[in-house]
């Protein structure tokens, strides 16, 4: 097989695209999706003060590089969640990551902030992956917030959001389904959010951090059990590979024609704040306070 774009040898075939390329120009269209998926929401300019949140994990990483790669100077936020055996590692790479970008890491540690994940899952009994999205997406948006970023960017590719908007339809989350784009726009007390990988699979993502030497975090978190949520990407995978295509038209689809339905009918509806630490709520205390103030 030849690349479709120098007919040198290809390395990588992509079906939904209907192309193959060699390891140099695959990085190219790589980088190319990145920018179409910017552009197209406008998400950021290089004007912007830019955070990246980053796990330790191949897609964080990827878009870090990526940004990197494209003229952004984005600094890295890694939330320490204190899982033994899982978060060390996840903090080294992530360390190590940012210093061959020669890029600033800002580090929270839920330890010190007395909501370590195995000790909130002990006293809740709450399941660990959505008390710990809970908590991250709190710190991300606080983090971003404190420190004046314009923007905070995620790592989600593609199979992230077909997933998610597969589980969501299935169920009718309809209050999930209008925050389901790859843009959030800033609103009082919270910062804008981008994925700007939304363009692309698990499986370019992959193959982009290989052919770019990104040593990230392989193990996975000992506390995630989302089986259910592994069990929709598996059969997204499954349909994928017979119509090759059907992820990106099923997500686009969406964008173009649901999407502008569900955000006119639900106005921003969060008007209070939390009156310990000023997170938008619709409570008198966010959830994260309270948690923080469990025995
Ligand atoms: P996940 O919810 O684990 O699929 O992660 C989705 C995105 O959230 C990742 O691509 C990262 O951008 C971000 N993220 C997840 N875990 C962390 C963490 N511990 N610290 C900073 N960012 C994270
Ligand atoms: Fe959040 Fe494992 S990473 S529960
Ligand atoms: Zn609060």
């Amino acid at each position: 097989m030849k690349c479709i774009k120098c007919k040198k040898t290809a390395e990588v075939e992509l079906k939904s695209h209907n192309a193959a390329f060699c390891r140099d120009c695959f990085v190219e269209f790589f980088k190319n999706q990145v920018i179409k998926g910017i552009k197209k929401f406008k998400m950021f300019t290089d004007k912007d003060k830019l955070l990246v949140a980053v796990s330790g994990g191949k897609d964080s990483l990827t878009v870090w590089h990526v940004l990197n790669e494209l003229g952004y100077k984005a600094d890295g936020l890694f939330i320490d969640l204190g899982i033994d055996g899982f978060s060390e590692v996840a903090k080294k790479t992530t360390e190590a990551f940012a210093e061959r970008l020669s890029a600033k890491l800002i580090v929270v540690d839920l330890k010190k902030e007395g909501l370590a994940i195995p000790d909130v899952v002990k006293k809740t009994r709450r399941v660990a992956c959505a008390v710990c999205g809970q908590i991250k997406r709190y710190y991300f948006n606080m983090t971003a917030l404190k420190y004046g970023y314009d923007v905070l960017i995620t790592g989600h590719n593609l199979d992230d959001e077909v997933g998610r908007l597969f589980s969501n339809v299935l169920h009718w989350k309809m209050e999930y389904l209008k925050d389901q784009s790859p843009l959030l726009p800033a609103e009082d007390g919270l910062a804008k959010k981008a994925k700007p990988l939304w363009r692309l699979t698990e499986f370019e993502t992959s193959v982009y951090a290989f052919f770019n030497d990104i040593d990230y975090v392989s193990i996975s978190c000992p506390l995630s059990k989302n089986a259910t949520f592994r069990s929709y990407k598996k059969h997204l995978n499954e349909i994928e590979f017979d119509s090759p295509g059907t992820k990106i038209d099923f997500y686009q689809g969406f964008l173009k024609n649901m999407l502008p339905v569900l955000s006119k009918k639900n106005e921003s509806s969060i008007k209070n704040r939390c009156k310990i630490c000023g997170y938008p709520t619709l409570a008198d205390v966010c959830g994260v306070c309270r948690l923080k103030g469990l025995d």
